[in-house]
């Protein structure tokens, strides 16, 4: 197939952090499959640059290896990777000393005009000093953007110190804060479904839904991220950020458009809306758990403290009863489940619809299952609405029927269509200057504020991660979260 040509504007990206794992894994990669659709306008500048000292050369053949690890050989054309190389380049600058930063003014300054991106793939205790020097050596110009990952702060004031000291060189407008899962197709397709469709959304309030379910579900422990994980934990790592913005998509009034201030309005109305949970309703509203030994996939794997090395209070699984306090949610619960070494890699978003008023079928012994849609994300694609139907036959002992799945396989419908990692999505989003998917200020302020509250509860009510087995679905606390209220989670 002859790839699409979108034309994008010229731009330099320059990569702090280029040759750590972000970069590798994801940024380079994404980078090459934009070149291989000829989306990278001949010209334009991947400039990398981190404290490593490293030649051009060196650095080029870095980013041959992490397109050769992470790109699957038929997607990698000999001409292609060649010129996407020579789009290749790298300046040593040490984000803590003024080494360096010179020398990429120097590289930066003949092409000012261009569109400018950095992208700041370090961790968040570097965004402040990098920011200041882009600051001091005038290199950022109005049409300069400026990408920052998680984690984005460790708390609300964390959060809003980060926020400040970004702000001092870079306006709201400028800064790009990415969440994954808004680069994830299914997630946009969430959008889709509500918004393109008129189905749904006369049903998608109180008076229809009953409750709403989001499972993020891992089968990784770990992964070699013994630090950063231990200060973190699964509200922290998880709900602060992907679970609430899949959580805001899901409840969020009709935007005007699909533009960035519409869509982050009503986004951002969500999540100021969440009801409070304090130290009066945290038992009956959360549960944290932590992996002890078990299976996953097939194999016996050590508990989550064994992992570490010592005893830990950090949480790697949390399930937590959400209410959004607005008209269209009054008694509508949101049951949040996330967390690491669960049975099965599965995230998932089910609507269940509220019974039909009056069945007219029971009197013969047949049972009706209220409405539900599942919307699956990952590992599969799938979006399915779970509907009844009658079973065939002469129904001589009443009517029998049947919960049957009317099931739109994304994979199937759209089979030679090449699933884009998010990364991808996002980089062309931010090049073109569109910021729909990334995410404002005041939305990262709204989420930490939440996570904030049930923490400093969960703390003075000395409530501490209670132990799951690996290979289960947590502690049997988080199956009563839910069943106090008659509602099963879905496995
Ligand atoms: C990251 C978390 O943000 O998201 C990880 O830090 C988690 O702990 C990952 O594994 C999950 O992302 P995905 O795209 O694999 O679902």
């Amino acid at each position: 197939m002859t790839p699409r040509i979108i034309p994008v504007e010229l731009f330099d990206l320059v990569v702090f952090g280029a040759t750590g794992d972000l970069s590798q894994r994801k940024l380079l990669p994404a980078l090459f499959h934009r070149d291989l659709q000829g989306q990278i306008p001949p010209g334009s500048r991947i400039i990398g640059c981190s404290r490593r000292a490293m030649t051009n050369d060196e650095f080029q053949a870095f980013a041959r290896k992490a397109i050769e690890d992470h790109v699957p050989e038929a997607d990698r054309p000999a001409d292609v990777m060649g010129r996407f190389l020579e789009r290749v380049s790298y300046v040593t600058a040490d984000a803590a000393q003024d080494a360096g930063w010179a020398d990429l003014g120097k590289v930066l300054k003949p092409e000012s005009h261009r569109i400018r991106v950095f992208y700041l793939a370090v961790g968040p205790d570097l965004f402040g000093p990098i920011c200041d020097r882009l600051g001091a050596y005038h290199l950022v110009t109005p049409q300069t953007r400026v990408v920052i990952e998680k984690p984005l702060g460790k708390s609300g004031a964390s959060a809003h110190a980060l926020n400040e000291s970004i702000g001092k060189v870079f306006k709201e407008p400028q800064i790009y804060r990415i969440d994954h899962y808004l680069g994830k197709e299914t997630v946009q397709n969430l959008l889709a479904l509500r918004f393109a469709n008129s189905l749904f959304e006369p049903l998608w309030n109180a008076g229809h839904i009953d409750h709403v379910q989001i499972t993020i579900a891992e089968t990784v422990g770990l992964e070699g991220r013994l630090d950063f994980y231990d200060g973190a934990g699964a509200l922290r790592d998880m709900v602060q950020n992907h679970m609430l913005q899949l959580l805001a998509l899901v409840a969020m009034e009709p935007p005007g458009h699909f533009g960035p201030t519409s869509v982050r309005d009503e986004k951002v109305k969500v999540l100021n809306a969440l009801r409070r949970i304090d130290t009066g309703n945290v038992a009956a509203h959360c549960v944290t758990g932590q992996y002890g030994p078990g299976v996953a996939d097939g194999k016996a794997v050590p508990g989550y403290a064994e992992e570490l090395g010592h005893a830990s209070d950090t949480e790697t699984f949390v399930a937590l009863k959400a209410n959004i306090d607005n008209w269209r949610w009054k008694g509508v619960p949101f049951y949040l489940r996330t967390g690491k070494r669960l049975p099965s890699r599965a995230s998932q978003i089910v609507i269940q619809f509220k019974p039909v008023p009056h069945l007219i079928f029971d009197t013969k012994g047949a049972t009706v299952n209220a409405n539900k849609l599942v919307i699956e994300l990952q590992p599969n694609e799938n979006i399915r609405l779970m509907l009844m139907t009658k079973t065939p036959g002469l129904d001589r002992d009443g009517i029998r029927l049947r919960e049957v799945p009317l099931d739109i396989g994304m994979d199937n419908a759209f089979a030679d269509t090449r699933r884009r990692i998010a990364h991808e999505r996002l980089l062309l989003d931010l090049i073109e200057g569109r910021s729909t998917l990334f995410v404002r200020r005041d939305e990262v302020e709204a989420q930490w504020r939440w996570i904030d509250g049930i923490r400093a509860a969960l703390l003075a009510n000395g409530i501490a991660p209670k132990p799951y087995a690996a290979g289960s679905w947590g502690p049997s606390a988080a199956i009563g979260l839910a069943e106090r209220d008659g509602v099963s989670w879905h496995d």
